[in-house]
């Protein structure tokens, strides 16, 4: 296929200590990573790189058959780094020779709607080279210095909240990646340090990152919510 996405699913989960890598922690009867797996295959016919961690490679080809239904033929599963560039570099190097525009994804954002993946492949198609799905910042921000106090407001109206599928003109990417120095916090930076312009799509709240125990609670409230 044209389309690759790369679901990154190698981190540890320190902040929300459930018991196993966070993206092996259930949401129901089912992992947090079966449900982003699902949420891809709804959206996309594409190659899907799963990246986990070491020894979690039997369980994730377990989870990713079941979600993949008649396409599991399209899913890899690939060992992760230490940093999630790390693991995104690990699935960059498994995808196949035809593939032209990559997202990249976080099992943690397990409830992401296809929407969301559509308007990201809609604005690779209509030629952008780097898109992130934002939100806006309902927080009033303010910048700190060491000791905690504040030094000033940042205006609301010029901040956004990033969040993936990020997707990406597969060429692009690799190149930023191959050539970062620093370790960016999502793919976008390196792109954007690369010296790429990056557009924004609409984001979606229920695309939130489970990141600490609260999260999870609200996550799993909204999938046992779910019609079936
Ligand atoms: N990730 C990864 N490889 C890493 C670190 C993170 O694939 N070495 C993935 C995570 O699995 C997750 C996504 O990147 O889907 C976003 O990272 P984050 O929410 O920070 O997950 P963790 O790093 O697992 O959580 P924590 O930072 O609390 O340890
Ligand atoms: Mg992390």
């Amino acid at each position: 296929p044209r389309l690759a996405v790369i679901v990154v699913a190698a981190g540890s989960g320190t902040r929300l200590k459930g018991g196993a890598p966070k993206a092996f922690v259930g949401l129901d009867e089912r992992s947090i990573l079966h449900h982003a797996l699902r949420g891809v295959f709804a959206a996309a016919s594409a190659q899907v790189v799963v990246v986990v961690p070491r020894g979690f490679e039997g369980e994730a080809l377990t989870d990713a058959r079941d979600a993949a239904g008649e396409r599991a033929d399209l899913v890899t599963i690939v060992t992760g780094g230490e940093t999630r560039q790390a693991s995104v570099a690990a699935g960059l190097a498994a995808l196949w020779a035809d593939v032209e525009i990559v997202l990249v994804h976080d099992a943690a954002r397990a409830l992401t709607p296809p929407a969301v993946f559509d308007r990201v492949v809609g604005a690779i198609d209509a030629g952008a080279a780097a898109v992130i799905p934002a939100v806006p910042v309902v927080d009033t921000i303010k910048r700190i210095d060491a000791e905690g106090r504040v030094i000033a407001a940042v205006d609301r109206s010029e901040l956004a909240a990033a969040q993936t599928p990020q997707g990406f003109r597969r060429d692009v990417l690799e190149a930023a990646l191959c050539d970062a120095e620093a370790d960016h916090t999502d793919d976008a930076a390196a792109v954007a340090s690369a010296g790429h312009p990056v557009v924004t799509v609409e984001g979606d709240a229920v695309a939130f990152k489970i990141t600490t125990a609260s999260d999870l609670d609200r996550a799993r409230a909204l999938v046992s919510e779910r019609p079936s």
